[in-house]
């Protein structure tokens, strides 16, 4: 029977298998930190789908990061980022009912937004109200259809919400929440995997 992902990624982080998620993603979330970072002064940041919470405590300390927030929506990740870090700000949320109470400047969300209901939603929800102007979304995805490897993953790791969109659809839902700049690229790509996936864009108009 296929399971809710908080419920199986809750799991994960009681087994330790989160840590060696992490450490899958690092090389792709290195890539994307560097590209949202550069250049950007004393800004407040979210991590959407924080799973342990280990991006936020990269961050945590770096001069220009006044803030870095974890949210996600798995009990036990958010019990292992609050035990590992006491002093960071991590809430158990559902990413599909929130917005921050205080507006950020980057939004970054590392294998993550497929799992929502309405991916479409929380992409126009992160414009409308979580984003400053002149803020960036940037998200990574290792699950979509131009990687065939990544399609029986629902089967896999019997998880019921799993949205199997294009390149293009993805780009099509930053479009039409209203965001500009609009980049993409794949990292890591080699024989048999399309590498992952990164869309970013930033809120112009206020
Ligand atoms: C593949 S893990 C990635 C975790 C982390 N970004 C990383 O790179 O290690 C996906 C995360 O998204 C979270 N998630 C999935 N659906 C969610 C939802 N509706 N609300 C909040 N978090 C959700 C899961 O609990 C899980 O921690």
């Amino acid at each position: 029977m296929k399971r809710k992902p908080t419920v199986v990624f809750s799991e994960w982080a009681e087994s330790g298998r989160d840590e060696r998620m992490a450490q899958g993603h690092q090389r792709a979330v290195a890539n994307m930190l560097e590209y949202s970072l550069k250049d950007r002064k004393k800004y407040r940041f979210i991590d959407a789908g924080c799973g342990n919470g280990w991006v936020v405590r990269q961050l945590k300390g770096q001069p220009d990061c006044i803030a870095a927030t974890g949210v996600d929506g798995a009990p036990k990740m958010i019990e292992k980022a609050k035990s590992l870090d006491a002093e960071s700000a991590y809430f158990h949320v559902d990413l599909e009912h929130w917005s921050p109470q205080q507006k950020v400047d980057v939004v970054h969300s590392m294998e993550v937004v497929y799992y929502l209901q309405d991916p479409r939603a929380f992409i126009q929800n992160v414009y409308t109200n979580w984003l400053n102007t002149n803020g960036r979304l940037i998200i990574g995805l290792d699950f979509y259809k131009e990687n065939p490897i990544s399609h029986s993953w629902p089967e896999d790791c019997g998880v019921s919400i799993m949205r199997l969109l294009s390149e293009k659809d993805w780009i099509s839902y930053f479009e039409e929440a209203g965001f500009d700049s609009i980049e993409n690229w794949r990292v890591d790509p080699k024989e048999g995997w399309a590498g992952t996936l990164v869309i970013t864009a930033i809120k112009t108009s206020s």
